[in-house]
């Protein structure tokens, strides 16, 4: 794949109308609800926007179903996290059915696989995280390692530290293979890493560390929570054997839907998560006194799933089936090109600096820039500006597009109303009243 090519001037909002005018995602914005299109909502790698078709679908949900049908609807329900996990896999994972469910949270979907691969690597005592890696992963992890006993490694890339932090080179939270290569010993059982940095946006090159962590026995759970809508996944192509993921991000599955995990057929019937619910149970509806797990993806299957929650991650995923999951990548791609041609042109010279792998197959859908006053300036664009970024500790600005809903004329009006706001110092007017959610 080439770099993308943006025509034109960058800086001239002709040019974002000519981007809109030739894409062809363009139309799927229509199908979003906008509350009000003076917004410039960059924030969809937080929360997605609301696809209209969800309101009909959860609606004829309850109507049809769980008000028509009460508890007989189990009857057609109970098998639901595999039969949408696989629309979402064909959707954005690029891989076979079978393999995929919609369950749970991205955290606790991580505790059940990291736990899985501990216990199916019980004669190794490591486990490395990366201390970029997203808070929750790293606190599930320390709570693993504490409970079966393991020490943990930490690639401390930033100078944050952690649990046995060791120094590593990373430029923007990129991970390299050379730099992994001498940690990956034959004492670690499982490392997790994320495909998407939550922070930079740096993508890790999944089919090189897979390589080499496969080669030494080595189980990786990948979080694809900042990658699943926004880039190609292809996990049969990159060889990805565990993974989980959200559906609330560029999912626009809604706050809180039920995330996914991914186990790789080969490994279902020797793996052993450490939650043993009844959906696992071979002979589930039996009751009996022991637990004796299916050899297929139900074994990494708590317990009842969400219907309500399902329904809208399968809406939302069948939207991503039907825009095509290439389309929608190389939209990001040019889009958050776009984004840094107007930071380098607007921002860097307003005292910005760009925190995000300039070639586009090493970030995902969302840049970060960093400022000084970023809490501020975030907090400001979203008060003054109608542009709606988020802010991550200490100094970074995330700046997203969403696919199917952002357009290009919506990327620049946000970014020259940022401009406008730096420039003219009027951030500075604005308190924090002190929202707990940055
Ligand atoms: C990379 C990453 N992993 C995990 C999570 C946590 O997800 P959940 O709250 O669904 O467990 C997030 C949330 O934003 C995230 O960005």
């Amino acid at each position: 794949m080439s770099e993308p090519v943006l025509p034109g001037d960058a800086t001239l909002r002709s040019t974002a109308l000519a981007l809109d005018a030739a894409d062809p995602l363009a139309h799927f914005r229509d199908r979003f609800y906008i509350d009000d299109d003076d917004v410039c909502y960059l924030d969809g790698n937080s929360l997605g926007r609301l696809p209209l078709e969800t309101v009909s679908a959860v609606g004829e949900f309850m109507n049809d179903e769980w008000g028509a049908e009460a508890v007989d609807g189990w009857s057609h329900w109970i098998d639901e996290a595999a039969s949408v996990g696989d629309i979402l896999a064909s959707a954005a994972l690029g891989t076979e059915a079978g393999q995929t469910l919609v369950c749970d949270t991205t955290s606790v979907n991580l505790y059940q696989l990291v736990g899985a691969a501990i216990r199916a690597n019980s004669d190794r005592k490591t486990i490395v995280v990366d201390a970029a890696n997203f808070p929750t992963d790293r606190y599930i992890v320390q709570g693993l390692a504490d409970t079966f006993g393991l020490t943990i490694v930490t690639l401390d890339t930033d100078g944050s530290g952690g649990p046995g932090s060791v120094s590593v080179e990373a430029r923007d939270d990129l991970l390299t293979v050379a730099a992994l290569e001498p940690i990956l010993t034959d004492q670690v059982a499982v490392l997790t890493l994320q495909t998407v940095n939550y922070r930079s946006g740096a993508r890790a090159d999944m089919k090189a560390i897979n390589d080499l962590a496969r080669s030494r026995g080595i189980y990786v759970v990948w979080d694809c929570a900042h990658a699943i809508g926004s880039i190609e996944l292809d996990f049969d192509a990159t060889g990805v054997d565990l993974a989980v993921g959200c559906t609330y991000k560029y999912g626009n599955s809604g706050p809180g839907a039920p995330a996914w995990l991914f186990v790789r057929k080969s490994l279902q019937p020797v793996l052993n998560p450490p939650i043993q619910g009844w959906f696992a149970q071979k002979d589930q509806f039996a009751m009996g006194p022991v637990f004796e797990p299916t050899d297929t993806i139900r074994r990494f299957q708590i317990a009842s799933p969400s219907i309500m929650g399902l329904r809208s991650v399968k809406m939302a995923f069948e939207m991503i089936g039907e825009a095509g999951i290439s389309a929608i990548a190389r939209k990001a791609e040019l889009g958050t090109e776009y984004m840094i041609r107007l930071v380098d042109e607007w921002l860097v010279p307003l005292g910005f600096r760009l925190g995000t792998p300039r070639e586009a197959l090493q970030r995902g859908g969302h840049i970060t820039i960093h400022h000084p006053n970023a809490k501020q300036i975030a907090l400001a664009m979203r008060k003054v500006s109608k542009v709606i970024p988020d802010f991550r500790m200490p100094d970074g600005i995330r700046i997203a597009l969403s696919p199917l809903p952002t357009s290009f004329v919506e990327m620049w009006d946000g970014l020259a109303r940022t401009r406008d706001l730096v420039a003219s110092g009027e951030y500075k007017n604005v308190t924090d009243e002190g929202n707990r959610v940055t």
